[in-house]
């Protein structure tokens, strides 16, 4: 999306600190049958009016990561510092009010609007609920908001959701989103039930809005070629783990993390015609459990550079060169990716994927 070092000198919108989330799992009769671990002490900062990427294959622990920023529900500990201010300390108005700066956009268009309202009742909604404006006021800013997503007020405000196509249904999403100015908008999957077409101009308008209206954006997808053109930085998360996070370029140009390495290099060249590249669609051996994490680093029992030292001691996330941090006990340099590339024997990556990506949408 935008140039990396482009929000140089500007502050963290969202400062997120050893984040832990966990579920408790019961079978019949309410007995438990484990802990899901799926947010492991996760730390990450979103700056002011960047785009920053989660990418991960299902059941990372993503969404959880997304719903324990906004409180809904609670993580079990670590700070959210938005604006300065630790959500998790925060409690009802000043919970309320604070969430109010940071949307949400999810992934189905339909399922998120109410199929009974008329397009104008579903983006003026959270105006209504923040009790916000005057009805002449309410009705100015849901014109507003709905030609700032390129929907004419004329012609949409007053259709239901089936009167409209995915791509308009999004746009709906994103002007509700929009109208409460929120500093802060997390995408989850916000463009994965696209078609190509469509979510390339949903792409295009995200860009433009983060341009206009300094937002920022947290943009969660699995769809790698997405996250790429959608993100400045990203993070890499496995297993509820964040495993490296740098500048998109770096990432896919240079990854650090086995992980990652794996996950670029499962990104095919693109053909229009074919479905679109999925993360970890090239990699064949399962993940462990998030109830029964492996021990030391988590990858360990689908890495091929692992040793008893990454089964014994968890690596910890350093920096590796500014802005470009990795947790992992052997990082990965040219040479150790030119072997990987070469080493036919790799078990989890497809013999037909091309290493490297060339994307485009
Ligand atoms: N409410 C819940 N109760 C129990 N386990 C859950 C719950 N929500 C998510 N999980 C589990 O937590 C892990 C992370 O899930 P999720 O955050 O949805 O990942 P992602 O969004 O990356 O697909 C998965 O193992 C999932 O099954
Ligand atoms: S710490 Fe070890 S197992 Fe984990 S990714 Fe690095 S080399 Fe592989
Ligand atoms: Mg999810």
């Amino acid at each position: 999306m935008s140039v990396e070092g482009a929000h140089a000198g500007s502050s963290p919108v969202l400062e997120v600190r050893n984040l832990v989330k966990e579920y408790q799992v019961r079978g019949q009769g309410g007995v438990s049958r484990g802990i899901v671990q799926a947010v492991s002490d996760v730390s990450f900062q979103i700056e002011s009016g960047e785009s920053f990427g989660i990418v991960g294959e299902t059941g990372s622990g993503k969404s959880s990561l997304a719903s324990s920023i906004l409180q809904m529900p609670r993580p079990g500990s670590g700070e959210v510092l938005f604006q300065g201010t630790d959500l998790v300390r925060l409690r009802g108005r000043e919970l309320t009010r604070a969430r109010r700066q940071i949307q949400m956009i999810f992934q189905d268009p339909f399922g998120s609007l109410d199929p009974t309202w008329r397009v104008a009742s579903i983006v003026a909604e959270p105006l209504a609920a923040a009790r916000s404006g005057t009805t002449a006021q309410r009705q100015r800013r849901v014109a507003e908001v709905l030609e700032l997503v390129g929907l004419d007020p004329a012609r949409f405000a007053a259709r239901r959701p089936r009167e409209l196509s995915g791509g308009q249904c999004q746009r709906v999403a994103i002007a509700r989103a929009l109208t409460l100015s929120p500093a802060l908008i997390i995408c989850d999957e916000a463009v994965s039930s696209l078609d190509v077409l469509i979510q390339a101009q949903v792409l295009k308008l995200f860009e433009r809005l983060r341009a206009e209206l300094g937002l920022s954006y947290m943009f969660i997808a699995h769809d790698l070629a997405v996250v790429e053109q959608a993100s400045s930085r990203l993070g890499v998360l496995y297993l509820g783990k964040m495993c490296e996070i740098g500048a998109s370029e770096t990432i896919f140009a240079d990854p650090l993390h086995p992980y990652t390495w794996a996950l670029m290099s499962s990104v095919p060249v693109p053909d229009p015609a074919a479905p679109r590249p999925r993360v970890g669609a090239a990699m064949s051996r399962e993940t462990p459990s998030p109830m029964a994490p492996p021990s030391g680093c988590r990858f360990r029992t689908r890495c091929p550079r692992a040793t008893a030292l990454c089964g014994e001691r968890e690596p910890p996330m350093r920096a590796m060169a500014p802005g470009h941090s990795v947790a992992c006990h052997y990082p990965l340099d040219p040479a150790a990716r030119a072997e990987l590339r070469a080493d036919a024997a790799v078990p989890w990556v497809d013999a037909d994927v091309k290493p490297g990506r060339t994307l485009q949408t």
